[in-house]
């Protein structure tokens, strides 16, 4: 597809076209870690979850984006996350790589919480795998849990508030830039966390 074409798309469809890539390596480089084998090893994952969701946490009360998305601070899901780990009686301690900034600018902070809402999706397999541990969106997995509505409404939510942004060539590549950079920061954690 030559990349006038791509340009035409909502920005939704473009950040899945660029990231699809990392987004497959990223899952394969989890599945292979074996994070469902035991609770041991889905610690090792919570640790990863935690990580990247304590960098995107501030985007969650970021007012500019809760004017495109009402609904901006009930989606974070840190807390959630601190649940499981206490739950499991696991302390999850700092990564030892320093935290990356995903920036203030409006653009690239959209492609930073675009990775996170995505990963919602991918959860419903997952809590799938982590019912095989005993745990559900009660004790140890509640951050894997869908919304009340439905994880597709909620998702097609937030790709609409997205695509009605009405952002410009130069901040749309921003926003690309900033799901890149969080979906590089996440194999990064999922390579510490799962290094043995
Ligand atoms: C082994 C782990 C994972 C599996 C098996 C997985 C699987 C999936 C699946 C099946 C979808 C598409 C669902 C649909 O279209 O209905 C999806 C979407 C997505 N996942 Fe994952 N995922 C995993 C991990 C992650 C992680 C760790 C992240 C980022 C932190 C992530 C980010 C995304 C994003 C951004 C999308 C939305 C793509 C789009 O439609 O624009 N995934 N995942």
């Amino acid at each position: 597809m030559n990349q006038a074409a791509i340009l035409d798309f909502p920005l939704s469809r473009r950040l899945k076209t660029a990231t699809a890539e990392a987004h497959a390596g990223l899952d394969a480089r989890i599945m292979k870690a074996s994070p469902f084998a035991s609770r041991e090893r889905y610690g090792r994952f919570l640790q990863m979850q935690h990580g990247f969701h304590r960098d995107v946490a501030d985007i969650y009360a970021d007012e500019r984006i809760a004017v495109l998305l009402p609904d901006l601070r009930s989606r974070c899901r840190l807390a959630d996350i601190e649940a499981d780990r206490a739950d499991l009686g696991l302390d999850l301690g700092m990564n030892a790589s320093s935290r990356p900034s995903p920036g203030e600018g409006l653009g690239e902070r959209l492609g930073w919480l675009y990775v996170a809402e995505g990963s919602n999706l991918g959860a419903a397999f997952l809590i799938k795998e982590a019912a095989k541990l005993g745990l559900n969106a009660d004790f140890g997995a509640r951050h894997l849990a869908g919304h009340p509505d439905g994880r597709g409404l909620q998702w097609r939510r937030f790709q609409e508030a997205m695509d009605g942004a009405g952002f410009g060539e130069a901040e749309e590549a921003h926003a690309i830039a900033g799901a890149c950079a969080a979906f590089a920061r996440v194999r990064l954690l999922a390579d510490q966390a799962f290094s043995s």
